[in-house]
């Protein structure tokens, strides 16, 4: 079996699908594995270090992919729209793993289908106890999470500990995390690491206690209203909630150097948490990343791309793919997650990829298959 590794080529986009690492471990299981030249170097893994995993190097995707029976990307393959038709490389039968947001992309799963070619849409690995080392939204969200609180220190003007020196004594930075998931959690452990008063919120009041065990405080609306929904993720809740979370949030966000927001609901535009009269409030020098400025944005005046800095001084920072401004580190993680998907797939004897259609993981993932597209969500029953 011959497993493909082509560079990435979307904008902003810095990750690779494989480490020197998981490339060793397909290798050991009797795996062929082709690197295209340079899909490392922006994760600082070198052409020579894949060799020594025991790869081979292509000079090119087109020769990289020709005979590969398995891609593994991070981000869906370009369309000829967008300059080089990525799919058209791809051998008829191969499998694709990847990132590739199907029900935004609805076209390009039917291309995927009409090309003969196996997708498996990774961000829909099932969020079950079996599928944790799979799980391509927890790895890298955590690393945004971490991520987000460095770059709020670097353009926040002040110290983040509380600093008794004998020129004086400067306080602690207030951080406010809004909505703790995955990326909140890991948010509220780097601030109070680097010395912050940590507090958060969210709908969900299952994460109260997860919020104080990391030594944060937990603020939230007095509701009979639960934000529990389907499989653990938050629902929308009702304008009554709305509005009683807004005027609490109102009251406490005048008091914070640096709030992050990580809001998100399946299938829906995130969530508006912080509105134009919540900025004029805040303190001028004070900072804001949004976290979910990719999904619409929990704050109304993030712009994708940009730090945003508002009428009463505060940065509104709203970078593109957070993760990948890691991407040494999710790289390695998000090349696990494959491995430990694929891998359970590889029959140990003959080499050759098995994929288990009963198994819940891979009904979760699988967009296409034999020239159809097969996941629920894209039928009927899911539109
Ligand atoms: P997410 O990225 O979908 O959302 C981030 C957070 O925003 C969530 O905590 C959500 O409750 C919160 N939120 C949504 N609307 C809000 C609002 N209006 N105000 C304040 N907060 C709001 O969440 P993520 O990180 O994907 O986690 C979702 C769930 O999945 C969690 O329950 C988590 O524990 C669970 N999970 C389970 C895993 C497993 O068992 N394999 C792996 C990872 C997560």
């Amino acid at each position: 079996m011959k497993i493909a590794i082509p560079k990435e080529r979307r904008e902003h986009e810095k990750r690779v699908a494989a480490s020197p690492d998981t490339v060793k471990k397909f290798v050991g299981l009797g795996a062929e594995v082709i690197v295209e030249t340079g899909a490392g170097d922006t994760s600082s893994f070198s052409d020579q270090s894949y060799k020594d995993a025991g790869a081979s190097i292509a000079t090119d995707a087109a020769s990289a992919l020709k005979d590969a029976d398995v891609v593994l990307k991070v981000q869906r393959p370009l369309t000829k729209a967008e300059g080089t038709d990525e799919l058209s490389m791809f051998k008829k039968g191969a499998t694709l793993l990847s990132v590739l947001a199907p029900l935004q992309n609805k076209e390009q799963v039917q291309a995927y289908a009409d090309a003969g070619v196996e997708a498996h849409a990774m961000e829909l690995v099932p969020r079950i106890s079996r599928a944790q080392s799979m799980d391509v939204l927890s790895s890298q969200s955590n690393l945004a999470g971490y991520k987000s609180v460095l770059d709020a220190t670097a353009e926040y003007g002040k110290a983040m500990p509380m600093m008794m020196t004998a020129a004086g004594t400067i306080a602690p930075a207030r951080v406010f995390i809004m909505g703790v998931g995955v990326a909140g959690l890991q948010a509220i452990a780097t601030a109070r690491r680097l010395g912050a008063i940590v507090t958060a919120t969210d709908v969900r009041a299952a994460t109260k206690e997860q919020v104080e065990s990391l030594g944060a405080k937990f603020v939230m609306v007095e509701s009979e209203e639960t934000g529990e929904g389907e499989g653990g993720y938050a629902k929308e809740m009702s304008d009554d909630y709305k509005k009683a979370q807004a005027e609490l949030v109102f009251e406490h966000i005048k008091k914070q150097d640096i709030v992050i927001t990580t809001a998100l609901i399946p299938g829906r535009a995130a969530p508006v948490l912080i509105t134009d009269e919540m900025l004029a409030v805040m303190k001028p020098g004070s900072i804001i990343v949004d976290l979910a400025v990719e999904n619409g944005g929990n704050v109304t005046q993030s712009k994708l791309g940009e730090i945003v800095v508002t009428e009463s001084g505060v940065k509104l920072i709203g970078h593109h793919n957070v993760p990948s401004r890691l991407a040494s580190d999710s790289s390695s993680l998000y090349a696990r997650n494959l491995y430990n998907f694929l891998s359970p797939m590889i029959n140990k004897e003959s080499g050759s990829l098995e994929m288990n259609w009963e198994d819940e993981i891979i009904l979760g993932t699988g967009l296409t298959r034999d020239g159809k597209v097969v996941h629920p969500l894209l039928n009927d029953g899911g539109n």
